[in-house]
C-alpha cells in the first residue's frame, strides 16, 4: 500500500438547541463511513466534530425553559453524543463551540483579519424589540405575507406563496418573542470584506477538487458579487464577545466553523504527537475535507476559506456537500410521522439498518436522497438479512457441530477467493470517490456470487452422505472466507455487524490490507445470529411514536389546518397540549395595581407597582398605546407571579400581568370577578 495519508475529516456541528433526526443522519453516516474507509485503508485519519451552541435561538431557547444557555448546551451535548454513538458515529473527539479553544482561535482569526484591514465597521439599520430589548434576526420577525395575506409568516419568506422578501415588507410586523411591532434602530457593526478575497477564492475554486454542482453555485456567487458579511450582533447575545468592543459579540456563523479547529485543537492536547499546525498551519500537506449539507455551502465555500486566508491557516483542500433527506418522497413532517428523531428510530429499529440504506443511495452528488420505507425494509431485508448474513448462517453450523469450529487446511476454490480480492480495488475506488451506493452494488453483486456457490455445493446434501467430510468442510470453509472479505467491505457502514462477526470469526479488527489472506486451519466461535429482519410493525411502531412526539414536546401544529373563521385563531393558532405538570409551574396570582406610570424614553411602556397582598412587584407593561395609568390605578388584575426577574433598561421587571389582543389600541388586561383579593392563587 502507499504512503499513510494525513486526513482530518469534519462534519457539519449540529445546533445546540434541538436534538438529532434522521436527516442530520445522512450526513453523520456518510462523514463516518468514509472516516472508517479511510482508517481501514491505514491512513492517518481523524475524524472531528462538536455542537454549534451560540447563537438567538439557543439565547432564547434557553430561556423558555428557564435555564441557562449553559446548562442548555450541556444537556444536549449529553443528548447529541449519546445519539451518535448508538448510530457509531465514531468521533475521534466530540467538543463545542462554546469552548476556551472556540474562543482563542475566533478571536485570533479575528484580530489577524482586523489587523490586515479586512474587519470594516459601520452603523445599520436592524428590527428591534422594544420590549425585549433586544435586535431581531430576520427569522423572529413574524407578520402577514405582503404577496398572497398569510398570516403568521416568518421575516424572510412566506411558506404559504413561497415569496422572498425582506421583513420590513411584512404587513403587521410583530416579534416572534414578545409579539411586540418591532422598531427599527441604529447599531455599528463589523464587516468582513469578503471582496478582498476574490482572487484567492477563485484560485481555490479552480483548485478542481470541488464539486460541480458547488462549484456553478460559486460561479453564481462571483457574477452576482461578493458582499461585505456582517460578523457581528449585539447583547442580548449567546457567544463570544468582540475583543475590541464589549457588548458586541461575534455572530454564531463566525465561530462555528472555527469549532472545527476548536475540536482538533482539543484532541491534540489530548493525543501525544498529534500536531495542530501539521493539519492547519499554511504550509500543511495534509488532507482537510468538511461534509456539509447542501444549506450551508455558502458558509463553507465562501467565508470560511477566505477567513482562514486571511489569518495566515490553510484552506480546506474540499467541502463536500450532499443534499437534503425526504422520507417517502415529501419534506419530512411532523403531523405524517417522518419527522423521525433519532432516539425515537432508536427505539424502534436496528442503526445498522440505516446505514445500510443511506449508503445505498448515496453518491457524490449534492442530489437529495429518499428513504422509502417500503424499499428500506425490503432492502435490509434482501440484502443484509438475505444474502450477506445468510452466507454465515448456511455454512457456520456445519463447521461448529461437525468440526469443532474448525476451518480446512485450504482454500478450495482459490480462484473464486482470488475474484473477491480483486474486486477490492474497485470498491475501494468507489468509496474513496464517496460513491457509496456503487459500492455497495459491487459488494452485493459479490454476495450474489458467494450464494450461488454454496447452492451449486449444496453443503446440506453433502452432510448427509457419508464419506464426504472433507468435502463439507471445505464447502463451509470457503463459505466462511467469503463471507469475511465481504464483512471486510462492508465495515466502513456495517461497523456493529462486522465487530459482532470478528468476534465470531475469531479475528482481529479487519483491515483493508489483511482481506487478502484468508482464514485457514483457523477456529472460529458459535455462530449466533447476526441480524434479524426488519418488520413492517416496527416501522409503523416508529412513525406512530414520531407522531406522539409532538405532543410530547409541545412544537405548534404546523399542519395544514381549515381555514379558521376566527381571525386570532388564525393568526395564533392554540398551540400544542401541555402537561399539567407544565401549566402548574406558572404561579398566577391576583393583583392590585397600586401605581401605574409613564417610563421616560420608553413610549410602549407602562410601569406598574403590583401588590400581592403584602408583597410589591415591580412590573414593566407593554400596554401604553392602550392605557392611561390613571384608569388603571386600583384595579385588580392577574399577574405571573414566578417569572424570572428580567433586567431592562429602565430597571428590573419582576413578573408580567396578562393581557389578550393583537395591540396597539386593541389590547385587553385581565380582570378577577369582584370579591378576589390580593395574592389569591389563580388555579
Ligand atoms: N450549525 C450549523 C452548521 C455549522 S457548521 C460550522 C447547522 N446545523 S444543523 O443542525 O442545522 O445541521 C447540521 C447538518 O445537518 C448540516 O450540514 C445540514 O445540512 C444537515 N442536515 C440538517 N437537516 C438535514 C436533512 N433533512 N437532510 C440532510 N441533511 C440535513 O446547519
Ligand atoms: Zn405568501
Amino acid at each position: 500500500m502507499s504512503q499513510p495519508r494525513d486526513i482530518l475529516i469534519t462534519s457539519a456541528l449540529p445546533y445546540a438547541n434541538g436534538p438529532i433526526h434522521i436527516g442530520h443522519l445522512v450526513e453523520y453516516i456518510q462523514t463516518d463511513i468514509w472516516a472508517r474507509f479511510q482508517k481501514m485503508r491505514g491512513h492517518n485519519c481523524w475524524y472531528v466534530c462538536a455542537d454549534d451552541a451560540h447563537g438567538t435561538p439557543i439565547m432564547l431557547r434557553a430561556r423558555q425553559e428557564g435555564i441557562t444557555p449553559e446548562q442548555l448546551i450541556a444537556r444536549v451535548a449529553e443528548e447529541h453524543q449519546a445519539d451518535f454513538a448508538a448510530f457509531r458515529v465514531g468521533f475521534d473527539n466530540y467538543h463545542s463551540t462554546h469552548s476556551p479553544e472556540n474562543q482563542h482561535y475566533a478571536t485570533l482569526i479575528y484580530e489577524r483579519n482586523r489587523d490586515a484591514g479586512h474587519i470594516a465597521k459601520r452603523m445599520i439599520t436592524q428590527a428591534y424589540d422594544p420590549v425585549e430589548q433586544m435586535f431581531l434576526p430576520d427569522r423572529f420577525i413574524k407578520g402577514e405575507c405582503p404577496k398572497c395575506g398569510a398570516p403568521d409568516q416568518y421575516g424572510d419568506n412566506c411558506e404559504a406563496c413561497g415569496a422572498s422578501y425582506s421583513p420590513a415588507e411584512l404587513k403587521n410586523p410583530r416579534s416572534a418573542v414578545s409579539g411586540a411591532v418591532p422598531e427599527q434602530r441604529e447599531s455599528d457593526h463589523y464587516f468582513f470584506r469578503l471582496g478582498d478575497f476574490e482572487t484567492m477564492l477563485k484560485e481555490w475554486t479552480r483548485g478542481g477538487s470541488l464539486q460541480k454542482e458547488v462549484a456553478n453555485k460559486l460561479d453564481e456567487w462571483f457574477e452576482a458579487g461578493l458582499q461585505e458579511w456582517d460578523i457581528s450582533r449585539d447583547a442580548p447575545y449567546f457567544g463570544f464577545e468582540i475583543p475590541d468592543h464589549p457588548g458586541k459579540f461575534f455572530y454564531v456563523w463566525l465561530d462555528a466553523p472555527i469549532g472545527y479547529m476548536a475540536s482538533f485543537q482539543n484532541l491534540c492536547d489530548k493525543t501525544p504527537g498529534l500536531d495542530f499546525d501539521r493539519f492547519w498551519g499554511r504550509d500543511s500537506t495534509a488532507e482537510l475535507y468538511h461534509f456539509i449539507g447542501k444549506d450551508i455551502i455558502y458558509f463553507h465555500a465562501l467565508f470560511f476559506p477566505a477567513m482562514l486566508h486571511g489569518a495566515g491557516f490553510r484552506t480546506p483542500s474540499a467541502i463536500f456537500a450532499h443534499g437534503f433527506l425526504t422520507v417517502d418522497g415529501q419534506k419530512m413532517s411532523k403531523s405524517r410521522g417522518t419527522f423521525i428523531k433519532a432516539r425515537t428510530y432508536l427505539d424502534h429499529l436496528n442503526p445498522e439498518y440505516l446505514r445500510y440504506y443511506f449508503a445505498a443511495k448515496l453518491g457524490s452528488s449534492v442530489d437529495d436522497i429518499d428513504l422509502n420505507l417500503e424499499d428500506f425494509t425490503a432492502r435490509v431485508n434482501a440484502d443484509l438479512v438475505g444474502k450477506v448474513v445468510n452466507i454465515a448462517s448456511r455454512c457456520a453450523g456445519f463447521i461448529g457441530k461437525r468440526f469443532d469450529g474448525r476451518l480446512s487446511g485450504a482454500l478450495a476454490e482459490p480462484e473464486l477467493f482470488a475474484e473477491f480480492i480483486a474486486a477490492g480495488d474497485s470498491i475501494a475506488a468507489a468509496y474513496e470517490k464517496r460513491e457509496f451506493s456503487r459500492a455497495v452494488r459491487e459488494i452485493m453483486a459479490l454476495a450474489d456470487r458467494a450464494n450461488q456457490y454454496i447452492d451449486e455445493k449444496a453443503p446440506w446434501v453433502v452432510a448427509k452422505q457419508d464419506g464426504r467430510e472433507a468435502e463439507l468442510q471445505d464447502i463451509c470453509s470457503m463459505g466462511l472466507n467469503l463471507f469475511r472479505v465481504l464483512i471486510g467491505y462492508l465495515r466502513p457502514i456495517l461497523p456493529a455487524t462486522a465487530a459482532e462477526s470478528e468476534s465470531f470469526l475469531r479475528i482481529d479488527p479487519l483491515t483493508w490490507e489483511a482481506l487478502a489472506t484468508p482464514l485457514i486451519d483457523h477456529v472460529i466461535a458459535p455462530f449466533k445470529p447476526l441480524m434479524t429482519r426488519v418488520d413492517p410493525k416496527q416501522i409503523e411502531a416508529m412513525l406512530e411514536a414520531s407522531k406522539e412526539d409532538l405532543s410530547a414536546t409541545g412544537s405548534t401544529v404546523a399542519a395544514a389546518a381549515p381555514a379558521a373563521v376566527n381571525p386570532h385563531l388564525e393568526r395564533d393558532p392554540v398551540a400544542a397540549p401541555i402537561d399539567y405538570d407544565s401549566f402548574a409551574k406558572v404561579d398566577l396570582r391576583v393583583a392590585l395595581i397600586r401605581e401605574a406610570r409613564l417610563v421616560e424614553g420608553a413610549d410602549k411602556l407602562l410601569q406598574l407597582t403590583l401588590d400581592l397582598g403584602g408583597e410589591t412587584r415591580n412590573v414593566f407593561a407593554g400596554i401604553r398605546s392602550a392605557y392611561d395609568p390613571k384608569e388603571l390605578e386600583g384595579r385588580m388584575t392577574v399577574m405571573v407571579a414566578n417569572l424570572a426577574p428580567r433586567k431592562m433598561r429602565f430597571g428590573v421587571s419582576e413578573g408580567m400581568v396578562l393581557a389578550a389582543g393583537p395591540g396597539g389600541k386593541d389590547l385587553f388586561i385581565l380582570s378577577p370577578d369582584s370579591g378576589a383579593e390580593p395574592g389569591m392563587k389563580v388555579k
